[in-house]
């Protein structure tokens, strides 16, 4: 990455600083160590100790990919910090999807609670992490990884793991993408603080509504199937279930309480 070429033209955005390192263990982890205050970006061209949700391990290849983390401060009630996740992977969808003509751009979608896929398959991810539950003025350590020009993954992931050029055929820039991303995230702030406009938007972009899916809940590993039924404002999942009495049952859950089964 060229990062001293952009840094300008980022810091115009809304920025206050970017600290780039050429490797670094974890963006999130060195923003949460550091302290790093609030509109600082800390972004890395290999990432070697990548972590998602679930403390999942996070892979990407050298000088291929966006890893990077972005703090931002933030007052919102307690009740909405949800929607930090929300408001980052629609951004980020939005700001990759924009490059490219329109007839394509349905090849995009968002998975709930975050993940960006391309042709049903997961390019990119996004890991928001609250460093101050308790006060007014929250700080989010928000973690975007997306692949972008890695051709190969491990055998773990092959199958449900992409990169924008894996399906595109293109080779894109990493700072283009980088610059088009932040500009995206500061220019729609103000949908922060309208969650139930943010969500509506959100769920235009869902490839979950009215799908079947296989899920566990993380309390007790059970396998489920159900079908997702609506995205709630509160940001949690509805899922309509059929027990054998074909009665059929909705619950929502809310991020961290189940995860799917591809
Ligand atoms: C997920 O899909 O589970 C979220 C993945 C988030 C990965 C990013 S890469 C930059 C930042 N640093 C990390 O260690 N993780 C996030």
């Amino acid at each position: 990455m060229k990062i001293h070429l952009i840094k300008e033209s980022l810091l115009k955005l809304g920025l206050k600083d970017v600290i780039y390192f050429s490797q670094l263990h974890s963006t999130n982890k060195y923003a949460k160590e550091n302290d790093i205050e609030s509109d600082n970006l800390i972004i890395t061209s290999f990432q070697y100790e990548g972590r998602g949700r679930f403390d999942r391990i996070w892979e990407s290849l050298e000088d291929n990919n966006l890893t990077f983390s972005l703090v931002k401060c933030f007052t919102l009630p307690a009740k909405s910090v949800f929607i930090m996740n929300f408001y980052t992977s629609y951004i980020v969808l939005k700001a990759i999807k924009d490059i490219f003509p329109e007839y394509l751009q349905k090849n995009f979608s968002l998975k709930w609670p975050n993940d960006l896929l391309l042709k049903n398959k997961k390019f990119g991810g996004i890991l928001s992490e609250l460093v101050n539950i308790n006060e007014d003025n929250k700080k989010f350590i928000i973690g975007v990884g997306i692949n972008v020009n890695q051709r190969e993954f491990s055998s773990s992931i092959v199958n449900k793991a992409t990169s924008l050029r894996l399906e595109t055929g293109i080779i894109f820039e990493l700072d283009d993408l980088l610059f088009r991303i932040i500009r995206e995230f500061y220019k729609n702030i103000y949908l922060l603080d309208n969650p139930v406009e943010l969500i509506k938007i959100w769920k235009e972009d869902s490839y979950l509504i009215n799908k079947e899916v296989k899920f566990k809940k993380t309390c007790d590993n059970r396998e489920i199937t159900g079908k997702i039924t609506d995205i709630m404002n509160d940001g949690g999942i509805k899922i309509e279930t059929t027990d054998e009495f074909n009665t059929k049952n909705y619950t929502v859950y809310y991020t961290g309480e189940i995860s799917f089964i591809y």
